[in-house]
């Protein structure tokens, strides 16, 4: 049978299946500016999105189904409603008025859960993507933008992984600087940090805004001499309740070819720039020292 044929069985697909790099969000910088009355916090964010992600596939089923594999499954053994991509589901249908499409969704879970880099986050976004495409349910952008909100923070910047700045409590995005061709390495020490406990350890909410920003960054070292005069104001209340934070950068920063180290989000995962060459060598050389910390390598955008 055709394509075409199959999907007729199937009641509000337009496609069969679909698979998605549903990439990590490293923030370059994060400042936190301020406090809202709610108790969120005001941030001024580079965020980009490296070649490195969980592989999401969703594909038509006779009920909604989420199988998660990969070497970080075991960390998201809680019930199937409570995971933000079945909530995501639940939320599209809600919002766009149609039954809950049921799916089999695969998750190969390969970026480290509670680390930094919003992978919950970008699971549920780029759902809310393959819904559109399987349901032919297209969503205006503000209601695509106000569901992800629902759903998390971080999720609507994580709607369209490329270059963006967040401003806001990470609801304001616009699009960001053109990023060079450049390498990045992710590091985790195998910790969970709990982002609410981070932002309450802060000693300051009022810090400096992010400087100025060029529209184009010509190279990695124009990038990384830029970030060197940003910040992420939640790098040091995280190294207080996780140390280990501390000894990752630091290998990093003793790295071969790193030009610049910083944690990313609430922690614990810290990212090194470097040229795209380098980046898997500077792989192998912290894995032969740190056997037990999650490595990984890949193109910065
Ligand atoms: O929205 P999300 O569930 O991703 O946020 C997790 C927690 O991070 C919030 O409960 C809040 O404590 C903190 N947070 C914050 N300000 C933000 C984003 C998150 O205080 N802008």
């Amino acid at each position: 049978r055709t394509a075409a044929e199959r999907n007729t069985q199937v009641t509000h697909t337009s496609v069969e299946r679909r698979v998605e790099l549903a990439r990590a969000k490293v923030n370059l910088t994060l400042h936190v500016t301020g406090q809202r009355p709610d108790g969120y916090h005001l941030l001024d964010s580079l965020v980009a999105f490296p070649q490195i992600g969980d592989r999401l596939c969703a594909e038509p089923a006779d009920r909604l189904e989420l199988i998660i594999n990969g070497p970080f499954a075991r960390n998201l053994d809680g019930p199937a409603e409570e995971n933000l991509i079945v909530k995501a589901v639940a939320a599209f249908a809600k919002s766009s008025g149609i039954p809950a499409p049921k799916l089999r969704i695969d998750l190969t879970k390969r970026l480290p859960v509670a680390s930094g880099i919003g992978g919950g986050s970008s699971n549920a976004a780029t759902m809310l993507r393959l819904l559109e495409d399987i349901t032919g349910q297209y969503l205006a952008e503000d209601t695509l933008h106000e569901l992800a909100l629902s759903l998390g923070a971080d999720v609507p910047v994580c709607l369209n992984q490329e270059p963006q700045i967040m401003t806001g409590i990470g609801d304001v995005i616009r699009q960001g600087p053109q990023l060079p061709k450049c390498g990045i390495v992710l590091v985790n020490p195998k910790v969970e940090v709990s982002t609410p406990d981070v932002f309450r350890s802060m000693a300051r909410r009022d810090n400096p805004a992010m400087p100025l920003m060029p529209e184009v960054f010509e190279s990695p070292d124009h990038l990384a001499s830029y970030l060197a005069t940003c910040r992420n104001d939640l790098q040091e209340p995280a190294i207080s309740l996780c140390p280990e934070i501390d000894s990752t950068l630091s290998a990093l920063e003793g790295s071969d070819h790193i030009k610049l180290a910083r944690m990313s989000g609430s922690g614990a995962t810290c990212f090194g720039l470097c040229e795209q060459e380098e980046a898997l060598e500077v792989e192998r050389a912290l894995r032969a020292s740190f056997g037990n910390w999650w490595i990984a390598a890949g193109a910065l955008t």
